[in-house]
């Protein structure tokens, strides 16, 4: 029996060191601290790490989507399909827009939507989809598009943009995937939008913060789309607040009633301190779910999160274990049990059903099985890089001492 190690284990501390109290020191004493320098600076940064043309940086990745669902022109009426296990963001900008969030049930071999559980709900009112990248694991990005492309024969475009895209639009919710790969490239340009979260739990991290990748197809002006949604983000200002303070020019206009979804130089030097070490935190994170596959390998009734296959190779973000016939009791049994040996563990997610936003509205969890199964069975671990050796056995040992006692 491995002994219980001395330093508390956490669920998903952030990845700040030196580096970064540094770069947010020095923004602090350089006179410049919100959207500036460092910002363009991430932006560039963010470029070159994706391999993608068109990025922008905002205040949260629900910040950047809901930007992204008001330049299509999303509105009451229309649709939305989103998959029936995610973080409530995820349907929560399709709200704010007031179109539908059409919630599909997800698939038991990786808990992602598949693409045919999106083209059976496809109608006349889809304007676009929005699948997760669960834990970091990528969805089907080919099978996904050529639905999406399908949608043109019953796609009815309300405005000019529609109009030119002709189909529903695909946006990609990669909260969880900054670093995944599909298809031999960074997971960023295979939907036409796709958006990352840097939210202080996950990978990579701004502390609260967000990025946006436009790769809508030639013909559309990512760069113009992206300076739209800039202006947008700053209450529909045609100057921000460092053209008027450095560029001595103080005039602009509102072209309308945007947001505040900018992202600042203080949260940017933070991920730009980070970004030059991602690669190596991702193998960590990779070497992790390894070893937590190993040490889970002859636990009966559980399914291991899935981490690469010949098209993909996850992020790693969350490693979370499915105990596939377990009932809801025995699922917080254990995380009581792991809570009293110290280890601090997860469920991502309650389905949307469960939530009363989701139920008021008419959804019933009886409807999604699949997404109550994957609910039931559920249980996040700690991943991050600061997790040593020691409490990695410990994890291992205690999440398969309990669960044996639990299944028997
Ligand atoms: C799947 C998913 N989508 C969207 C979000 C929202 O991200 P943010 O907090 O940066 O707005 C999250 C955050 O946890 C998430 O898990």
């Amino acid at each position: 029996m491995s002994p219980r190690p001395a330093a508390p284990i956490g669920f998903a501390p952030p990845p700040i060191d030196e580096d970064a109290v540094a770069a947010v020191a020095a923004v602090l004493r350089s006179g410049w601290i919100t959207t500036g320098p460092e910002v363009a600076g991430l932006e560039e940064d963010l470029q070159v790490f994706l391999g993608a043309n068109a990025v922008g940086c905002f205040g949260s990745w629900t910040e950047a989507a809901e930007l992204v669902w008001r330049w299509w022109g999303l509105g009451p009426g229309d649709e939305v399909i989103v998959p029936a296990v995610t973080f409530a963001a995820t349907a929560n900008v399709v709200l704010h827009c007031g179109a539908v969030p059409v919630v599909v049930d997800v698939d038991p071999s990786d808990w992602n939507v598949s693409a045919a559980a999106i083209a059976a709900a496809m109608t006349p009112r889809t304007k676009g989809v929005m699948p997760v990248d669960l834990g970091g694991w990528p969805v089907d990005y080919g099978a996904i598009r050529e639905v999406v492309e399908a949608g043109r024969k019953d796609f009815t475009p309300a405005n000019s943009v529609q109009t030119q895209l002709g189909r529903p639009l695909f946006f990609a919710d990669a909260a969880h995937s900054f670093g995944a790969v599909y298809g031999g490239r960074p997971v960023a340009e295979q939907a036409d939008f796709t958006a990352f979260s840097f939210h202080a739990v996950k990978n990579f991290t701004t502390a609260e913060g967000g990025a946006v990748v436009c790769a809508l197809p030639d013909g559309f002006d990512r760069a113009e789309i992206l300076r739209w949604m800039k202006v947008w983000g700053l209450h529909g200002a045609t100057r921000d607040a460092l053209a008027k303070a450095r560029g001595g020019q103080w005039e602009y206009d509102v072209v309308g009633a945007g947001y505040k979804c900018n992202m600042t130089d203080l949260q940017a030097a933070i991920g730009r301190a980070q970004l030059p070490k991602y690669a190596a935190q991702l193998e960590v994170r990779g070497e992790l779910a390894r070893r937590y596959d190993e040490g889970f390998k002859g636990l009966q009734g559980v399914q291991l999160p899935p981490r690469e296959d010949g098209l993909r190779r996850s992020a790693f973000h969350l490693y979370a274990l499915h105990f596939l016939d377990w009932s809801e009791e025995q699922r917080n049994a254990l995380i009581g049990r792991l809570r009293e040996d110290g280890i601090p563990t997860n469920v991502h997610f309650i389905p949307l059903a469960r939530l009363s936003v989701h139920r008021d509205r008419g959804l019933r969890r009886e409807d999604f099985p699949m997404a109550e199964r994957h609910f039931r069975g559920a249980i996040s671990l700690p991943l991050h890089t600061s997790l040593q050796r020691d409490q990695q056995d410990w994890i291992v040992e205690r999440v398969v001492h309990h669960a044996t006692a639990l299944s028997g």
